[in-house]
């Protein structure tokens, strides 16, 4: 998707169904978003931590907490699946766990597969079941 940076303009939340200043693909996302109970976050590990796609993405859903006067964002539940070469999530749940502190989001579950960096390397590994079971439990 085309999704650019946000601008920190603070100008957003005017318009609940476009809430962005900036129009792009985010408007695929903001009205799914705001029907979503469950928001699943998914990358691989890049510098110790998730993806600037994903982070990029988040950011830009700062707009919808701006509908609110006190920029309070939506209550959702929440996933994260992530795939490394190593092993070394520590700062991707240090920001995960965030959610839960001050967005009050609450977590349904992590699947998190260090290990795998070639084609094919995922290939029977026992966290494709845990996310089997993870998506199950929750469907
Ligand atoms: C830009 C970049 C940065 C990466 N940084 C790390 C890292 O810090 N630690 C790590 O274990 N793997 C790192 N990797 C490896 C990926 O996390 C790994 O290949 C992952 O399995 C890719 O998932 P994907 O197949 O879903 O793209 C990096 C890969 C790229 C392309």
């Amino acid at each position: 998707m085309n999704i650019r940076d946000c601008l920190g303009c603070y100008g957003g939340g005017k318009n609940a169904e476009s809430p962005c200043v900036q129009k792009d693909d985010m408007a695929k996302i903001y009205p799914v978003y705001k029907e979503a109970d469950i928001v699943v976050l998914a990358s691989p590990l890049y510098y110790w931590t998730f993806s600037g796609q994903l982070k990029t993405c988040f950011d830009r859903l700062f707009a919808v907490a701006e509908c609110n006067p006190d920029y309070s964002n939506p209550v959702k539940e929440t996933v994260l699946l992530m795939a490394a070469e190593g092993d070394e999530f520590e700062e991707s749940l240090y920001w995960y766990d965030r959610l839960e502190k001050h967005l009050g989001w609450k977590s349904l579950g992590k699947v998190l597969c260090g290990g795998v960096a070639g084609i094919g390397d995922i290939s029977g590994r026992k966290e494709l079941t845990e996310a089997y079971n993870l998506g199950k439990s929750i469907s």
